[in-house]
């Protein structure tokens, strides 16, 4: 099968596709089903089919004899440990956990939160939920405690699960005074906690509260998988929207598992003998789809990685990890690789050690810009594809199908759509755009398998966020053009959500914390261009009248009440007080003009301007502050 033959199909047979693919896993209850429309306006995928996501990573391989085999291997340069989990060893502290959890009362349906940091208890606590149903929420550790209860609040779990700490860097983070913080701070509140105590950091545990892991693992027994239906849903991953509520994107079983062992053959060209690293985080969706599930589901064997591409300890961290652990093929994002090379442009530090294993170099999270990709391409001797997807699509739309047929690159595109997804650039409702156009880029419906089934708790946001903007299409908040090639060219975001270091922020949320300081009247975030994050938060802030404070002491405040409210991952360092903001004559602030203004790109100032000289006032201010982009990264 080549690609256009393989595309072709899934887009005009989507439902004879995905049932062969179907059969490539394996089911309680095989489905007949394909995609059926659902009651409340969208799709289901495999409506009659029943599994268990924990059964087809763990129970299956061992059962097919294998499970001596690598399953996870986690490698900390922050604590200076290797451990490797065969998949018989790995199943056997999954199902424990199961059973803790069982003994706890949690049961099908039930919500458990995890906050961890990078440890192999994080996979096992995921993979524990899905074998007894439970769905859980892996919250990021960068997040502050503040984050965390608002995803208490509209998650309702039953447990939290945590460790006593995280480690990034040499900086050591306390993990237990943030949930406790959180859950005071959540109106909501959960039946207890449950705590990896790490020996870097014990934490105080509440009697009555707070478990301890090692003992209940100690007194638990393994529980079976229970099998689910195939839209039971598997997880809830909370992603930054446009406003200040971050969205709990859902995803079902059935699709999940079908379409992920889809993409770790098909995209990655991985198979079952080989050794697949994802250098992300569990918090983030690339942790759940390839560092636990994708690989697991195929047998392949993961890496978990508690450490940095730089200063754990140097810019030689990759390669060290590449050569130990025999990696095939690794998956990063782009801004790991540009703190590689500004640490050592001549990657120097490679020449010590052997990647000949490595087949394939994989980046997303932010558009893989060319002179990364030449670096890469050039230091590492590997294919190096960069493949465009998000939380909601849980696999990749665009990727270089590398499983199928290799294709040729073209620097700056995700290459082209992935079988499945029938990815068209519009302009109005259901007016296509020509090759070359410039547009928002959508997805005709139905998505495939795999992708969100819903928010949580909030259809109708789902519904007016995602398909209400063209009619029969799923509206991906990104835009960009599609070439005479069929290569997809992903230019940015058509909304207030910002890409740092790979991380997807809100600059609604951040400005919902600035406004809240009572020296300022309005504000706007906007992310301007970092050469290493890609994209850095600034604030422009307009004060109240007759307030008195100096810019510097300002902005020390704003960043602290940034760091407190969202988390340090938001990495907001920076904000300027403005005379004036571009607004319409209602009062709306033009954040798209401010954004342009940001990208140096050309400004359209709309008619609706209140006024127009407020523009190149921003305009001059923001360039002498340095925060306008060069030419070179316009
Ligand atoms: N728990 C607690 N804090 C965390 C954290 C975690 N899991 N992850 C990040 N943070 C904190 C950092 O300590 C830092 O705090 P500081 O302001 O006190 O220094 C802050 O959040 C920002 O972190 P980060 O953006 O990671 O910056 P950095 O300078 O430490 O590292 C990179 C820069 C580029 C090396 C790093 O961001 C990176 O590797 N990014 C890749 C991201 C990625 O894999 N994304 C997934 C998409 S595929
Ligand atoms: P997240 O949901 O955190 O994975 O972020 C998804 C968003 O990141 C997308 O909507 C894009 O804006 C951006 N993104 C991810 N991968 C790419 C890529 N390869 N090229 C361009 N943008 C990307």
């Amino acid at each position: 099968m080549n690609y256009k033959n393989e595309y072709a199909q899934s887009t005009q047979s989507p439902d004879e596709f995905w049932l062969q693919q179907a059969k490539e896993i394996d089911w309680y209850r095989r489905p007949t089903m394909g995609c059926t429309p659902s009651n409340n306006g969208y799709y289901n995928w495999f409506e009659d089919g029943m599994l268990n996501t924990s059964y087809l990573a763990l129970d299956y391989h061992v059962d097919a004899g294998v499970g001596d085999k690598a399953a996870l291997i986690y490698e900390s340069p922050v604590t200076q440990t290797t451990q490797i989990f065969t998949y018989r060893e790995l199943l056997e502290q999954v199902a424990l956990f199961a059973g803790a959890l069982s003994r706890l009362g949690v049961t099908k349906g039930d919500r458990i939160i995890v906050y961890m940091p990078m440890i192999p208890q994080a996979a096992i606590a995921m993979l524990a939920c899905a074998r007894i149903g439970a769905i859980h929420s892996v919250v990021f550790g960068g997040f502050a405690a503040n984050e965390l209860a608002v995803r208490i609040d509209d998650a309702k779990p039953t447990f939290i699960v945590t460790a006593s700490c995280g480690i990034e860097g040499s900086k050591l983070l306390p993990y237990k005074p943030l949930v406790d913080e959180a859950i005071t701070l959540a109106k909501y509140k959960p039946q207890g906690c449950i705590l990896f105590q790490r020996e870097q950091l014990n934490a105080k545990l509440k009697a009555g509260f707070d478990h301890d892991w090692a003992l209940l693992m100690a007194s638990s027994e393994p529980v079976a998988p229970t099998p689910v239906e195939a839209n039971h849903p598997l997880y809830i991953l909370y992603t930054s929207g446009t406003t200040g509520k971050p969205k709990g994107v859902v995803r079902d079983t059935g699709g999940h598992a079908v379409a992920l062992n889809y993409s770790m053959g098909a995209v990655y060209g991985i198979k079952a003998q080989d050794t697949f690293w994802a250098a992300s985080d569990v918090g983030w969706v690339v942790g759940h789809s390839y560092i636990v599930y994708g690989p697991l589901i195929k047998g392949a064997t993961t890496v978990l990685y508690e450490g940095k591409p730089v200063g754990t300890p140097d810019a030689g961290a990759f390669w060290h990890v590449i050569e130990k652990h025999k990696v095939n093929v690794l998956f990063a994002a782009p801004t790991a690789f540009r703190a590689i090379r500004k640490e050592d442009p001549e990657a120097t530090k490679l020449e010590k050690y052997d990647i000949t294993t490595l087949r394939t170099l994989f980046m997303a999270g932010e558009r893989l810009d060319p002179p990364t990709y030449y670096w890469a391409s050039e230091k590492l001797a590997v294919p190096v594809v960069d493949h465009w997807w998000q939380t909601e699509t849980g696999w990749p739309i665009c990727a270089n199908p590398m499983g199928i047929a290799p294709m040729k690159t073209k620097p700056g595109s995700s290459s082209v759509p992935t079988p499945g997804f029938n990815v068209k650039v519009l302009v109005n409702a259901h007016e296509e755009q020509a090759i070359g156009a410039k547009g928002a880029i959508a997805i005709k419906l139905p998505l495939p398998p795999g992708c969100l089934s819903t928010i949580w708790q909030d259809h109708p946001r789902f519904i007016s966020g995602y398909l209400n903007e063209f009619d029969g299409y799923y509206s991906t908040g990104d835009n960009g053009y599609i070439d005479e090639d069929g290569y997809v060219f992903i230019m940015g975001r058509t909304d207030d959500v910002i890409n740092v270091a790979g991380h997807r922020l809100s600059t609604g949320e951040m400005e919902e914390v600035l406004a809240g300081h009572p020296a300022v009247a309005e504000c706007s975030v906007i992310g301007v261009h970092n050469d290493v994050k890609g994209q850095l938060p600034v604030g422009l802030v307009l004060l109240k009248d007759d307030v008195l404070i100096e810019e510097s002491v300002l902005e020390k405040e704003l960043i602290e009440r940034v760091r407190e409210a969202i988390g340090p991952v938001a990495c907001f360092k920076r904000s300027i007080v403005v005379n004036r903001l571009p607004k319409t004559r209602s009062g709306k602030i033009l954040r798209k003009v401010l954004r342009q203004i940001a990208g140096n790109e050309p400004v359209t100032v709309p008619s609706t301007i209140d006024d127009p000289s407020s523009v190149d006032e921003v305009s001059s201010l923001m360039r002498e502050k340095g925060l306008v982009a060069s030419d070179e990264h316009k």
